[in-house]
């Protein structure tokens, strides 16, 4: 009965451990950091990876701008700088089909300039 056991907990295990998605990388050191910095920025009462909130989520965003950069729409430089702006000034109409035009407010200067650079780069870095 003891083995029995041992080998349904072996069993439960390896599945979660090897779960149908692979490694979230949710899970990763860079991505907790991310998330760290997003909550103390009181970034996630509007804001999640997976869905929407009030904003979009953030996984979406992610595509998006990395998908604009893989076609040469534009350049990494360009959307880091035009995200960091959004982050810091606010406002509205990249989303309004998610959002239904719900405007961000501004984040700056209650999160630094140093702080909307790393969350910039975070969000972009989810779907790389
Ligand atoms: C009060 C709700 C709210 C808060 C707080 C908020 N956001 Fe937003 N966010 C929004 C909305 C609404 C949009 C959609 C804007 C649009 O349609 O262009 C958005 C859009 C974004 C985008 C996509 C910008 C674009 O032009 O594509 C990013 C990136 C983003 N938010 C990051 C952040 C970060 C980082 C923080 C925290 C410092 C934050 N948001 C805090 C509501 C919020």
């Amino acid at each position: 009965m003891k083995k029995f056991i041992l080998f349904i907990a072996i069993l439960v295990s390896g599945c979660s451990a090897s779960g149908a998605a692979g490694p979230s990388k949710q899970d990763s050191p860079a991505v907790r950091a991310g998330l760290l910095l997003a909550e103390k920025s009181q970034c996630m009462s509007c804001h999640k990876l997976e869905t929407k909130v009030i904003g979009p989520a953030w996984n979406d965003v992610s595509a998006r701008y990395n998908e604009e950069i893989r076609s040469g729409k534009a350049s990494e430089n360009d959307v880091e700088a035009q995200l960091e702006k959004k982050i810091a000034m606010g406002g509205k109409g990249n989303w309004i089909s998610v959002t239904g035009g719900m405007s961000m407010p501004p984040n700056y200067p209650k999160v630094s300039r140093e702080n909307i650079r790393k969350l910039a780069l975070f969000i972009l870095s989810l779907r790389k």
